[in-house]
């Protein structure tokens, strides 16, 4: 058999932060590993966006910007990757075309390759203006289609969007299993269709919460997948990624060999195991399989989450019938993917109607935007009668919802006047207005003395 490496992306600088340490990880702590893993040969090291950028100027008081720069320093040989929520960049609700441009010129001046975009309802034109911009500027755009399990997802739906993603333009595909309930033999029967049909190099990703990862792995390699997504050991497993070495191990000498050194792999990953230490109490405490994603096909952060608040205001006994409640939201809202921002949408809105007592006796303003279109065309149909008692007489929007939202850069720019005339602190503003303002503040103290003067 002709010889065909497959190619790792390492994920620890970004998802595997974001779904085993709450997203955490400071940059003083990358900077020392990410200098070992650029002796490794990686395809790419996925280290922003995400949760990441959120998470530097809410809780961590750094720079995101400079986190990009200071791994490009050390990583001058990889690959720098980055996931981008198609039009809502980094963060939660879609942004005007003109932050969207900005940003991602921006993210590659400051050291972004790899800009792997993907559509909470994997609607192709919420990708349309990031994967346009990433080609214009001569970068490489992933284009991204979530698996998810329900009755209008079919093998057929993902090849229809993988090919519409490669008529604009796109340098490779990746298929996105956020939740880890891509089973081996499913990733097979997908992967293989996707090599038939598309000429772009396939990746995929997936998370090990079902512990199923490793062998979806697998199989996807003897399907023809191109890129695997893998995390060093001490990240890897449960809400992570599958163990690099162990996919590294398990192709050693066989045609689909990695090349990539096992013991560099190790001494790397003991490096790893010293650091995480200093995170144990971001830890979640799901560390194996959990079999309850199967059925609820809610990502393990989420669940994480979802328990804590629920403690916080002493409801987590219902946290069963909130379970049962959100399939059932989701059928409503058109069977929408459990991926950032909609997984947030149908947990609380389920939420809403177990504590409430009475289903949508309050309906969120997220779960009204959503059944009026404003996130774009939901893969199945909407429950009418919930469309129209919140619509009333107004009719669902049907264009590109971005086409409706006004640019936006010049009144920034006037509300920043006098903080910073920096581009990157203006994009910083631009997607959390006031954590960032705050931030500002910490991070130049003189600036409180301005607003008082
Ligand atoms: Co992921």
């Amino acid at each position: 058999m002709e010889k065909k490496p497959i190619k790792i992306m390492d994920t620890i600088f970004r998802d595997a932060s974001q779904s085993k340490i709450a997203t955490r990880m400071k940059l003083e702590d990358m900077l020392p590993i990410a200098e070992k893993l650029d002796k490794v040969g990686y395809h790419s090291v996925e280290m922003w966006g995400g949760a990441t950028f959120d998470s530097c100027i809410r809780y961590l008081n750094e720079d995101p910007w400079e986190r990009v720069r200071e791994l490009k320093k050390r990583m001058p040989n990889t690959k720098m990757q980055m996931v981008i929520r198609g039009q809502s960049l980094v963060g939660y609700r879609h942004y005007p075309d003109d932050v969207v441009v900005c940003f991602v010129e921006k993210a590659a001046e400051n050291g972004i390759d790899i800009f792997r975009p993907f559509d909470a309802l994997d609607d192709v034109r919420n990708l349309k203006t990031v994967i346009e911009t990433v080609k214009r500027i001569g970068k490489i755009a992933e284009g991204t289609v979530c698996y998810t399990i329900s009755p209008v997802h079919t093998t057929r739906l993902i090849l229809d969007k993988a090919r519409q993603l490669e008529d604009l333009g796109i340098d490779l595909f990746c298929l996105k299993d956020m939740a880890g309930l891509l089973d081996p033999y499913t990733a097979y029967k997908i992967i293989k269709r996707l090599k038939k049909s598309l000429n772009v190099p396939i990746h995929l990703h997936t998370h090990d919460t079902c512990g199923m990862g490793a062998m979806s792995c697998l199989k996807a390699v003897e399907a023809g997948v191109d890129i695997i997504d893998t995390v060093l050991s001490p990240f890897s497993e449960g809400t992570g990624q599958p163990p690099t070495e162990s996919l590294v191990m398990a192709l050693k000498g066989t045609p689909y060999d990695t090349g990539l050194d096992l013991n560099l792999l190790a001494e790397i990953a003991d490096d790893v195991r010293e650091m995480k230490k200093k995170y144990k109490e971001f830890e979640t405490d799901m560390g194996g399989v959990d079999s309850k994603i199967m059925v609820t096909q809610i990502p393990g952060g989420v669940m994480s989450n979802m328990a804590a608040q629920l403690k916080q205001v002493g409801a987590l006994h219902r946290l069963n019938e909130i379970l049962e409640e959100i399939p059932k939201v989701r059928k409503d809202l058109g069977y929408i993917s459990l991926v950032t921002p909609t997984s947030q949408i149908i947990v609380v809105q389920a939420t809403v109607n177990v504590i409430t007592g009475e289903r949508y006796k309050i309906i969120t303003n997220e779960t009204r935007e959503l059944l009026r279109g404003g996130y774009g065309e939901t893969p199945g149909p909407v429950n009418p009668e919930l469309q129209k008692r919140v619509l009333k007489d107004e009719e669902p929007i049907t264009c590109r919802p971005a086409d409706l939202i006004p640019n936006a850069m010049e009144r920034l720019r006037k509300e920043l006047k006098g903080i910073s005339t920096s581009e990157e602190d203006l994009l910083t503003y631009a997607l959390f207005p006031h954590i960032a303002l705050n931030f500002f503040k910490r991070r130049t103290p003189e600036l409180n003395l301005l607003e008082s003067n």
